[in-house]
């Protein structure tokens, strides 16, 4: 039977490597397309999740942190280093750790969940907890990499959006076609930059790396709807934001990097940034996890929050084929299943005896 092979090596002849590339991989990509029931009934369309919680470290930054790993060892380098809310750390501290290169993270101290910082510890990183948020973390590690030998593996490194693009290739490549809309969280805005390239590519003819000419893929490119956390919103408000605020850590940011690249996106498909409350960040994680049965952390809820919350005020699309990303595994940031906003436990544990009529009692049965 097929393995996949990672986004490298099955996308090679539209991604920046030779034959010769030693690729770093750890079989990223290739992630399940799942029909969500629940919000297709809901809202009247035909809605898939793209769960990126599946890659090897638990989010879509390994499609990334594969191309920018394997550019650092193809350019000679011996360290990398990285700012990050939490999923670039861990991603990059794994591909590093198998290249067996040094892997420096910078992370905003106490803002960042236990199951990615231990990651980066488990992968070997030196882990800097900065007194600041990411936006003060990425200007450090920026200037950082200007400064000194260390190779920068964040997302205004093109190799990134290069290996985040394929994304929007296994989308059309499972369904056939391009989606009408789709939905996804932003927080440094790379993914959706990576998405609306690759999605624009593959609707385009195109010429490889090895000159061969290649028809378009698709007949479309779909209307990108992105969504950032209220409190971390500075493309919807139009300003940059010094304290962001969210529960949803991986998306608490301020100041995009590639804020520009994120409104060409919503530009040139048509499309639309908004921002999404924590309160409907939590109640869509909670509809994923109940009624789809898919786990996510909350900031992955984000696209989810937001279909929900234009179709309750009766503005989103009936009878489209929507895809919605849902970047993180739910095992990442697990204190949420069990914790409401207000930090009060949002399950009763039932206690029963060691007994079957008791425990069938307490089923109702
Ligand atoms: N969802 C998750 C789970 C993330 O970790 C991130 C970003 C995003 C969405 C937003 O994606 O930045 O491309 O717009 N996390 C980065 C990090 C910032 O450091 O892990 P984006």
């Amino acid at each position: 039977a097929h393995q996949w092979r990672g986004v490298i090596r099955e996308y090679a002849d539209r991604l920046p490597v030779t034959e010769s590339t030693r690729v770093i991989t750890l079989g990223e990509g290739g992630t399940p397309l799942v029909h969500a029931p629940a919000l297709s009934a809901h809202t009247g369309n035909e809605v898939y999740l793209k769960v990126e919680g599946m890659n090897p470290t638990g989010s879509f930054k390994d499609r990334g942190m594969t191309m920018a790993i394997t550019a650092a060892v193809e350019a000679g380098a011996k360290a990398v280093v990285c700012a990050s809310t939490g999923n670039t750390s861990a991603s990059a501290a794994a591909y590093a750790a198998q290249a067996g290169l040094t892997c420096a993270v910078l992370v905003p101290d106490g803002k960042i969940s236990i199951g990615k910082l231990s990651q980066a510890v488990a992968h070997g990183a030196e882990i800097l907890q900065v007194d600041g948020n990411f936006d003060n973390c990425l200007d450090v590690a920026r200037k950082l990499s200007e400064a000194y030998p260390v190779f920068l593996v964040n997302s205004v490194n093109p190799a990134r959006i290069e290996g985040q693009k394929t994304g929007a290739f296994e989308v059309v490549d499972f369904l056939g076609d391009a989606p009408d809309y789709h939905m996804l969280p932003v927080g440094n805005a790379g993914n959706i930059t990576a998405y609306w390239k690759g999605y624009k590519e593959y609707a385009a003819p195109f010429t490889t790396n090895t000159g061969e000419e290649l028809a378009a893929v698709s007949t479309k490119t779909p209307t990108m709807w992105g969504f950032q956390a209220d409190g971390a919103a500075p493309i919807v408000k139009g300003h940059p934001i010094t304290e962001p605020e969210t529960i949803a850590t991986a998306i608490r940011i301020g100041n995009p990097a590639s804020w520009e690249q994120a409104e060409t996106a919503r530009d040139e498909s048509g499309g639309l940034i908004d921002s999404v409350t924590d309160e409907e960040i939590l109640a869509a994680h909670r509809w994923l996890s109940s009624k789809e049965g898919v786990f996510v952390e909350p900031g992955s809820a984000a696209g989810v929050a937001g279909l929900l919350k234009h179709h309750a005020a009766g503005d989103a699309p009936e009878g489209k084929t929507i895809v919605i990303t849902v970047t993180g595994h739910g095992l990442k940031d697990p204190q949420w299943a069990t914790q409401g906003l207000d930090g009060g436990s949002v399950v009763e544990p039932t206690k029963v005896a060691f007994d079957v009529v008791a425990v069938a009692d307490a089923l109702g049965l």
